[in-house]
């Protein structure tokens, strides 16, 4: 038998090339190696947009698309819908008694979460801090072996493991305990060199970006600041117009030829920049191909029904050996 992928995006914007390179890369990999489930998890992206549910509905088919662009291959990979597996919320509150307020309240990611969210000024609330669990019953309920993520999502896998062990440990085996990947570049600097590219940063080239909004972007972007010149000699290391060169450039010698001119001050920005947008266009040609296929919104919806519709059943099986290990009366 395969082992099994759980991961999941809460619906809320576009998909960037951070999400790319993190995660969604690693996705597509191993598409054929493992039994792959991805939630769109529409329900944790209520849990801090309770109150612009708009917003996670409109975004549910749209980061679907995103993934399928990728070439994630629906005939492969089961899409599900989280609010439509309510085995889910089941066995998250069955997990809230395995974990404390205190460890939840330490979870570095939802510390940085709760710090950019001017409206958890007033109070956190429940749902929101308590995210992490649900998310571990995301994982469980298909009994995952693996979590590809992105970098930040590492403390949810570990909070997931801690759960694991404590269940099995008290109520018996019925769950692996999942392991993290992170893709090889775990993030993805920002157009502007902020350390990460995010929506919200707004420094992102994103996956549906028409060539020419790519082409804007990157000959605006932040390079060697103190090279005036193009004869005067630029640095290569952390400058993200050669970061991303590096990563989506795929003619390597060329991008050494730049680079070897670049420190000598033989070539200018512009021409470093252009040639990094013909890489990122290139590299994002196929993706843009591939979603035209899925335009059609009652095509999306058949898939993500379709996928769900299977998960439920996994979902409700594994609930039947939870309530079973837990002595409750499965009636
Ligand atoms: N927390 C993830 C994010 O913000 C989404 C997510 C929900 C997830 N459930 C998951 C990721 C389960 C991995 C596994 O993008």
């Amino acid at each position: 038998m395969k082992k099994r992928i759980l991961t999941g995006a809460r619906p809320t914007g576009h998909l960037h090339l951070g999400h790319y390179v993190g995660t969604l890369e690693n996705r597509v990999q191993f598409q054929d190696d493992y039994e792959t489930f991805i939630m769109i998890a529409d329900v944790q992206a209520l849990t801090d947009n309770f109150d612009d549910p708009e917003k996670v509905s409109k975004n549910t088919l749209q980061v679907l698309q995103d993934n399928l662009a990728v070439g994630l291959d629906p005939k492969k990979v089961t899409f599900l819908l989280q609010s439509a597996i309510p085995q889910i919320a089941e066995l998250t509150i069955y997990y809230a008694n395995l974990v404390t307020i205190a460890r939840l309240e330490r979870n570095p990611t939802v510390k940085d979460e709760i710090k950019e969210k001017q409206k958890f000024n007033e109070g956190v609330p429940l749902g929101f801090l308590m995210y992490p669990v649900s998310q571990a019953a995301d994982i469980t309920i298909f009994k995952a072996n693996l979590v590809p993520v992105g970098e930040d999502q590492l403390p949810h896998i570990e909070q997931t493991r801690e759960i694991v062990r404590k269940f099995n440990s008290v109520y018996g085996e019925v769950f692996p305990v999942p392991e993290a990947k992170v893709g090889e570049t775990a993030r993805l600097v920002g157009l502007d060199n902020n350390s990460k590219m995010g929506k919200s940063l707004n420094n992102a080239i994103f996956l549906d970006d028409d060539a020419e909004t790519v082409r804007a972007k990157i000959m605006s972007m932040y390079t060697d600041p103190n090279r005036i010149r193009a004869t005067d000699p630029g640095r290569v290391e952390g400058n993200p117009v050669f970061i991303y060169h590096d990563i989506f450039n795929s003619n390597k010698a060329e991008v050494e030829d730049l680079k070897n001119r670049y420190v000598k001050g033989q070539v200018g920005d512009i021409e470093v920049k252009q040639k990094l947008v013909v890489a990122i266009n290139s590299f994002l040609d196929p993706v843009r191909e591939r979603r035209k296929l899925y335009e059609d919104k009652d095509l999306l919806l058949d898939i993500l029904k379709f996928g769900t519709n299977r998960a439920r059943e996994i979902a409700a099986e594994t609930l039947h050996e939870v309530k079973t290990a837990m002595k409750l009366f499965d009636i």
